[in-house]
Order: C-alpha cells, then structure tokens, then sequence
C-alpha cells in the first residue's frame, strides 16, 4: 500500500498534487469535480488588489455623485469582469466552494501594497478558506527602489496579515530575488507558513502591426520544472517552510521530482486546462506505478531525497553544475539557415 499522504502548511493531504489559482475554481461545478478527479487541496483564483479598490471606489463615487464614474480605475483591468468576479461574490464562491469538498480550499489575494484590501484576507478566514495564497506580484520599475527595499515592503504584507488571520499563509513569489534563500527565509520569520514558488510572469509580447504592447498568455511548458526543482532542492532543510511547487507541473515524473527536490506539494494549472482535470488521477497513478516499480513505500521517503543537503554531490547544484552543463553541450554544424522572415 502506497502511502502519497502529504503535510503542506500544516494541513494533512491526502496526495501532494494541489490544483493552483486558475480558472478552474471559477465556476462552483468544477469543486466536487477537482476533488472526485483525486485533487488534494484546491486554491481559488485570486482576488486582485485593484478589484477591491476598484469596488470601493465604485461605493464611494456612487454616495458621492450618485453615479457608477469609476471607469477610469478600471480600464487598466480589461478582462476583470470576464474572468474574475467582484469580491462578495468571490467570498460566496468561496463558501459555497468549500461547502461542496471536503478537501481543504486555500483562497488566493493578490496584490503588493499595502491598504484596504489586506482585510479581504479576513473575509476569506470568515469564508471558510482553509489557508491563504498571498500572491505578491509586483513589477518594480523604479530605479530608486531598492531590493532591501521591496522585500521589507513583502514582509510587511506578510505581517499585517499575520496579525489578521489565524488560518495559515503562503506566500507565491516570483523567481527574481537576489538571495532567494535569505528572502525565504526572512518571509518566513515575518509569518508566512510557506512558500509557493515560483510565479509566471506573464511578459508581454511586442505587435509589430499595430505597433502596440499585448498580453500573451502561454500556458506552462515541463522545462520550467527545472527552475523550481532547483530553488526547492536549495531551500528543503535550510529554511523552515513549506514548499509548494507552481509552474512546469505536468505529469507524475514531474510530481514526483518535487518532492525529491523537497517540495511538500506540486500544484498544476496549465496541464489540466489542455488535459482536463481527470489528468489528476493519471498523475496519481503513475505515481504509484513508478514509486511500487522502485520500492517506495511514502512520499515522505522521498521528501528531499535529492535536495542540495542531501545529494551526494552538491555541486550539480551549484556553480560546478553550470560549468559541467556548458561542456555537456556538442555542437553539430549542420544546422540550415531559418527563412521564415
Ligand atoms: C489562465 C490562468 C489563470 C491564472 N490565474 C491565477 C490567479 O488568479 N492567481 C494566481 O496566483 N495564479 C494564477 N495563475 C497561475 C497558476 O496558478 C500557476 O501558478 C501557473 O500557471 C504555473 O503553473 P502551471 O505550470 O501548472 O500552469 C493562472 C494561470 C493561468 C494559466
């Protein structure tokens, strides 16, 4: 009997695949749906800062000028009420989520300033959320801002909510941190349960037509894997945090590598919007078919298995490890010359 029982953020599951933020916790059907596909924990879409700003501006120009004249703070948020729903409706989506599992249901802030929309965190505890997602997605381009800077500002964040709530925080975040494994660490004194690494960026792309910047979103590649194995695999047992893995999660191998790397769970999106959320249950049985094939009888035997502080050359971690893959690579001259443009 294969053991896949998972602990992430203090919450017992019973696998360590998580559905992540996305649009598949949009629509209150596809809860029992996530759960019955064998979906460990499900964490709802976020709701966005400028939502809720935008909400209360909305409040307060209707008092003012009895009218809805807050057009201008949302035009920057083009697809909001197409793809996300205002915050009472998230918090009843959220309830009613919830209400239909019995899986643990993590709800989803996002946002990177301080203000009035911090106390949604508590709306979602009231809500029933089991554990909170604190995406802090932010892009700073400022040149007088520095890293000190802008960390001190996420811990904050993270400490304000801390005070607010008692269910537990994760924080996403993106890969773009000078010492990663400090920042971690520093999120995880100021409150933060866990960490959810890492987060896409979704850079925009360039129409050379219209001449015009556009949104372009991709959905995830397994390549990018390699990015969170290795940052998980730095931080298991340096920091004291939970890891969830987010971004290149697509099949059991995928799975069971995080959790060699050290992850507590891996979180999928973008293979179960092109597989369908049954794809769960095809992950979680070639989990088990590969960890019988190689005598594993836990996820916890496996836990951290390949981490820096557990393999046995903890170079292929390290600068060694660039050196070597530079030399791994053999060039052939016989490429031909690319014509499309
Ligand atoms: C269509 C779409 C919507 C998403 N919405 C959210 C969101 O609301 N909040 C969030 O934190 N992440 C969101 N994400 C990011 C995913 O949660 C996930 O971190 C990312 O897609 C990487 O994982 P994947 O490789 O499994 O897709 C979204 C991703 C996609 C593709």
């Amino acid at each position: 009997m294969i053991d896949l029982t998972t602990n992430y953020l203090g919450l017992k599951l019973k696998n360590p695949v998580v559905v992540s933020a996305g649009p598949m916790s949009e629509k209150l059907e596809n809860f029992p749906r996530m759960e019955e596909a064998g979906a460990s924990a499900i964490v709802m879409y976020s709701l966005f800062e400028e939502q809720i700003e935008a909400e209360s501006e909305n409040i307060d120009s209707a008092l003012e000028y009895g009218t809805n004249s807050y057009a201008e703070a949302t035009s920057y948020l083009p697809d909001m009420p197409k793809y996300h729903v205002g915050p009472d409706r998230y918090l009843e989506l959220l309830r009613q989520g919830k209400a239909a599992v019995s899986i643990p249901v993590i709800g989803s802030l996002n946002g990177s300033s301080p203000g009035g929309w911090v106390r949604y965190s508590e709306y979602m505890e009231q809500a029933g959320a089991d554990a909170l997602e604190l995406n802090i997605f932010d892009v700073p381009t400022d040149p007088n801002i520095t890293a000190e800077q802008i960390e001190n500002r996420y811990c904050d964040l993270v400490r304000t909510i801390r005070k607010s709530v008692r269910i537990p925080i994760a924080v996403k975040l993106g890969p773009y941190f000078t010492s990663c494994a400090n920042f971690a660490r520093k999120l995880s004194e100021a409150g933060a349960d866990g960490i959810v690494i890492f987060n896409r960026f979704y850079q925009p792309d360039f129409d050379l037509d219209e001449l015009e910047v556009v949104p372009n979103l991709v959905l995830s590649s397994p390549h990018e894997l390699r990015l969170r194995l290795h940052w998980a695999a730095i931080l298991y047992h340096q920091v004291e945090t939970y890891i969830a893995i987010t971004g290149g999660v697509h099949d059991a191998s995928d799975v069971l590598k995080s959790m060699m790397a050290g992850a507590h769970v891996a979180m999928m999106t973008s293979a179960l919007l092109k597989y369908g959320m049954e794809h769960i249950g095809v992950v979680l049985a070639g989990m088990e078919a590969w960890m019988v094939e190689h005598e594993y009888v836990s996820v916890k035997q496996m836990r951290g298995s390949m981490s820096l502080v557990n393999v046995e050359d903890p170079r292929a971690f390290l600068r060694g490890n660039y050196l070597k893959m530079l030399g791994s690579y053999t060039w052939r001259d016989s490429g031909t010359a690319l014509t499309t443009f």
